[in-house]
């Protein structure tokens, strides 16, 4: 079973550094005015997306590749009675036209995908003022081969970029970074972040693949908190003003 697979059964929400808590602090950084296009790219099980949808006079569309959390993020808008459009479909091939979308919102999802793919995407989806707020993981330090191992093998992660890592993959894909926040994860509170029992799918607990995926995170995380961090980043289209 797949990391994500897990979150998307136990319906976790908020699946991203910092939880609910650090998706407030940007959404106090960034003004979307009525009738904006946002999407929200990875949206996993919905919390943001209807987070957004609530905040703003907006439209959002959420996209994941997963069926299952687009499913979620479908009954929690209705239990929240927002309205958010679920589209399926890959960071790296993303089903829009060009210059849709005026904010695009990424929260620990550019790390699973193939970076430059994806935000050649996003570049091409993005109306040419529009921005894009990206809350990923970075390492804080040189990693050991273990680390990656590990990493590869919970996350399924090939590379998980420091912060020039992040800073230069922006810069080559032509956006221009400005870092809202970063520091080590340890430091961050995290908060909503909690399984959704009314869209956990009731068995996953009993499920031993499920409990395995949730020790091994809880172990790795534990022993490895000093060498993780994380980024706020809002980016622009280089050239275009912040
Ligand atoms: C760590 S979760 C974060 C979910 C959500 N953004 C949040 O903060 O709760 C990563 C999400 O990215 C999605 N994902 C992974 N690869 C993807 C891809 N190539 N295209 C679109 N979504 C992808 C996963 O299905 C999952 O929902």
């Amino acid at each position: 079973m797949k990391y994500h697979d897990m979150l998307a059964r136990l319906g976790v929400a908020n699946a991203h550094p910092g939880g609910g808590n650090l998706s407030a602090v940007w959404m106090n950084r960034v003004s979307v005015p009525d009738g904006a296009e946002v999407l929200d790219l990875g949206c996993g099980n919905g919390a943001t997306a209807c987070a957004m949808a609530k905040r703003w006079s907006c439209q959002v569309t959420a996209l994941d590749i997963r069926s299952k959390m687009l499913e979620n993020t479908r009954r929690r808008a209705r239990r929240e009675g927002v309205a958010v459009r679920t589209v399926p479909g890959s960071a790296e091939a993303l089903p829009f036209p060009d210059h849709q979308f005026d904010l695009v919102v990424c929260e620990s999802v550019l790390v699973f995908v193939r970076l430059p793919r994806a935000l050649a995407e996003i570049a091409r989806v993005l109306k040419p003022n529009g921005r894009v707020v990206d809350v990923e993981m970075m390492t804080l330090r040189p990693v050991t081969p273990e680390w990656r191992e590990g990493v590869r093998r919970i996350y399924g992660v090939e590379h998980v970029p420091d912060l020039s890592g992040w800073r230069s993959s922006f810069q080559a894909a032509g956006f221009a970074c400005k870092v809202l926040r970063s520091g080590p994860i340890q430091r961050l509170e995290m908060s909503d972040n909690q399984r959704d029992d009314e869209v956990a799918d009731q068995h996953a607990l009993s499920d031993p693949q499920v409990l395995q995926l949730i020790e091994a995170n809880g172990r790795w995380l534990e022993a490895n908190h000093q060498t993780m961090g994380y980024g706020v980043f809002l980016l622009n289209v280089a050239n275009s003003p912040t």
